[in-house]
C-alpha cells in the first residue's frame, strides 16, 4: 500500500527541496514539480472508457477518464500540491481540509471542512509531510465520513511512524510519497526531512 516515487528528476527535485538554503519562490516551484510526478502516480490506474473521434484521416476510438476526480489538500501545506491537479485535469473539483497541529503536543486541530459530493470520485488528499500521521488520519476520517470510496494520501516526505499509523488506521488507503524518510525527532519532526514545509512554501 505504500508507493514511493522512483524518478531521478524526483530525488533531484526533493534533494533541493530539503536544501535549507531553498528560498521560497525555488521550494514552490520545486513543490510543484514533485506535486505534478506524484499526481501522475496516483492517478496511473484512473479508469477509461472508449471514446469515438475522427482524426484527420479516418474514424478511431481512443479511451478518456472514466472517472471523476477530487483533490483535498490539508491546509495550509496540502496548498503547494495543488495546481498540478488544476493544470492536469480540466473537470477536478477541489475540496479543503483545515488542520493545525500543536506545536508542544503535534496533535492536530481541525478549523476547517469544505467538499464537494465524493461518492464515485477518485478522491486524493494531498499533504506534504506524514510525520506521526495524526493529521493524514483525522483528514482521511473527515473523507470517508463524508462518502469517499476511492481514496488515497499523496505526501512528498513521508516517516516510518506515519506510514504505520495510517495504515493502522486506513488499510485500505494507498499512500504515494516522493521519500521515506528515517525516523521522527523528539519534536515530531521528520528526519532528514525538510523542516517544516508551510513554513517554507509561505515564507513565514
Ligand atoms: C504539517 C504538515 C501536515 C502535518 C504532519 O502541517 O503539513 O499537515 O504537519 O504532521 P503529523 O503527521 O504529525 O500530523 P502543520 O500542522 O504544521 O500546519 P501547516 O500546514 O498550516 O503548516
Ligand atoms: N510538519 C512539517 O512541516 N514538517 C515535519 O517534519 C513534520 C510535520
Amino acid at each position: 500500500m505504500l508507493h514511493i516515487l522512483r524518478h531521478p528528476l524526483a530525488d533531484h527535485a526533493l534533494t533541493h527541496l530539503r536544501d535549507h538554503t531553498t528560498k521560497p519562490a525555488t521550494f514552490r516551484t520545486l513543490a510543484n514539480q514533485l506535486g505534478l510526478m506524484l499526481a501522475l502516480e496516483a492517478t496511473r490506474d484512473l479508469p477509461t472508457r472508449g471514446h469515438a473521434v475522427n482524426t484527420p484521416l479516418e474514424p478511431h476510438t481512443g479511451q478518456i477518464l472514466d472517472r471523476g476526480l477530487v483533490v483535498v489538500p490539508i491546509l495550509r501545506a496540502g496548498l503547494g500540491m495543488v495546481q498540478p491537479y488544476l493544470d492536469l485535469f480540466p473537470d477536478v473539483s477541489v475540496g479543503y481540509v483545515g488542520l493545525e497541529r500543536d506545536h508542544a503536543t503535534a496533535i492536530a486541530r481541525s478549523y476547517y471542512c469544505k467538499l464537494p459530493p465524493l461518492a464515485g470520485k477518485r478522491v486524493l488528499c494531498v499533504d506534504p509531510m506524514l510525520a506521526t500521521g495524526g493529521s493524514a488520519v483525522t483528514a482521511l476520517d473527515l473523507l470517508r465520513e463524508a462518502g469517499a470510496e476511492d481514496l488515497r494520501l499523496v505526501v512528498v516526505v513521508a516517516a516510518p511512524e506515519g506510514v504505520a499509523t495510517v495504515h493502522q488506521k486506513h488499510p485500505t488507503v494507498p499512500v504515494f510519497t516522493a521519500a521515506l524518510d528515517r525516523e521522527l525527532n523528539a519534536k515530531k519532526y521528520i528526519l532528514p526531512g525538510l523542516g517544516d514545509f508551510g513554513d517554507r512554501l509561505f515564507g513565514t
